[in-house]
């Protein structure tokens, strides 16, 4: 089932919020793909994906945090190097194993717990600071 995009995940940066927004978009098409039997063609591109969008994503966000004085900081900079880490270890499986079917799954499960329980938890709550020093 598509995930969509909420006003309640803003966290109030618009370049952050779209980068949200794009993850969504990629996650939503890993499951039209996965539906149409092409999931594991599409995992190779969404990986290409995520190569780059990861490191200028967290680099951005991150950044704010230390700007604002975030007092989540260290925690949610961990939450970040752990997603970074387990893209590694399955990266890492795909180039000696070829892309198998639970491949596709580990990545749709990572996603979805990523967007649940980062994105609209962790992200959100930085969006609540951020909006409580612009009030
Ligand atoms: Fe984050």
């Amino acid at each position: 089932m598509a995930i969509e995009w909420r006003a309640s995940l803003s966290i109030g940066v618009e370049e952050i919020d779209n980068q949200h927004k794009q993850l969504l978009s990629h996650f939503n098409q890993l499951l039209k793909s996965c539906e149409a039997g092409k999931g594991r063609e599409e995992l190779q591109k969404l990986l290409g994906f995520l190569d780059d969008y990861v490191i200028k994503h967290f680099t951005d966000e991150e950044s704010i945090q230390r700007l604002r004085n975030y007092p989540e900081y260290e925690g949610h900079k961990k939450e970040h190097e752990s997603f970074v880490a387990r893209l590694k270890v399955l990266k890492e499986e795909i180039s000696s194993e070829g892309v198998a079917l639970h491949h596709v799954m580990e990545t749709n499960n990572l996603l979805l717990k990523w967007l649940l329980q980062h994105i609209s938890t962790v992200d959100v709550r930085l969006g609540t600071f951020l909006k409580t020093l612009a009030a």
